[in-house]
């Protein structure tokens, strides 16, 4: 049996991970480069978990500039085995308004500027992303939030652009035609990178604003979305700990294969 390790990332507005308890900073290397930053390390009820800042204290990393692998490989090698990152997005749907929790299930990846994968030259692999999400993490995570008293909407698409600039109007009109849910700009590559090290994964997708297609909201602004950011910050935080004190304390093997992904994935001969 594999002892659980919960890996938190946190995106925009969550820095830190309060009511994490008996913390300590690591800085882990990594052969993939600089991580975003040290990982805090501690645990919630006695649950192990990790704790990483995406863009660092401060905001410092543009999506573009976050080394994605460097991140994934720091948390593998810190023994993490469930991983929740924690974003804020933009929404296209009424229904979804700002303040919103999304349990989304499913990414389309927009972005081109970004290493995506561990393999290539030499080894390759391809591992299957038909289910991105780890549907027992969205369990325990609905679970969770409805202990809470956290309304969350059960299910949607996360269109991932490469920013840092928002969408245009075009573009905002485009994905909500095609019946996209939310817009963010870093589950991509991380998802797929976190598949690759055979990490289940998750996202709980916290809507700041209405992307511009709405016509209530005519333009994104930052200032608009660190209001709700605050806010959406704390609801985060119970979540975090009501899942914690839930977690099975043994890791639960993956009902889709997500903690096995390479078993079937490599293409390139052992001996080659
Ligand atoms: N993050 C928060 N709101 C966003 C939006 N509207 N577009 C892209 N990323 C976002």
């Amino acid at each position: 049996m594999t002892k659980a390790v919960l890996g938190i990332i946190g995106g925009s507005g969550i820095y830190d991970l309060p009511g994490l308890e008996d913390v300590r900073e690591e800085a882990i290397a990594s052969p993939w480069g600089e991580p975003s930053s040290a990982v805090r390390r501690g645990n919630i009820a006695g649950l192990p978990i990790v704790f990483m800042p995406r863009h660092d204290k401060g905001h410092r990393l543009s999506p573009s500039d976050i080394n994605y692998r460097a991140n994934i490989d720091v948390l593998k090698r810190a023994g993490v085995t469930d991983l929740i990152s924690l974003s804020a997005c933009g929404s296209f749907k009424e229904e979804l308004p700002p303040g919103t929790f999304v349990l989304v299930d499913q990414f389309v990846d927009r972005t081109y500027k970004r290493e995506s994968s561990f393999f290539g030259k030499g080894c390759v692999a391809h591992v299957s992303m038909a289910h991105p999400v780890s549907p027992r993490l969205r369990i325990h995570l609905a679970a969770a939030a409805d202990a809470e008293g956290i309304p969350v909407a059960r299910g949607g698409t996360y269109l991932c652009m490469e920013g840092p600039q928002f969408s245009s109007y075009a573009e905002s009109m485009t994905y909500k035609q095609l019946g996209y849910s939310v817009i963010g700009m870093t589950n991509m590559p991380e998802a797929k990178l976190a598949r690759e090290a055979e990490i289940c994964y998750a996202t709980v997708a916290m809507v700041t604003d209405f992307d511009c297609w709405h016509p209530d909201h005519d333009a994104v602004t930052v200032q608009d979305i660190v209001r709700v950011l605050t806010s959406n910050a704390e609801k985060a935080k119970s979540l975090v700990a009501r899942l914690a004190q839930d977690f099975p304390r043994e890791h639960e093997e993956c009902p889709i294969g997500s903690d096995r992904a390479l078993d079937a994935a490599f293409i390139t001969a052992p001996e080659a």
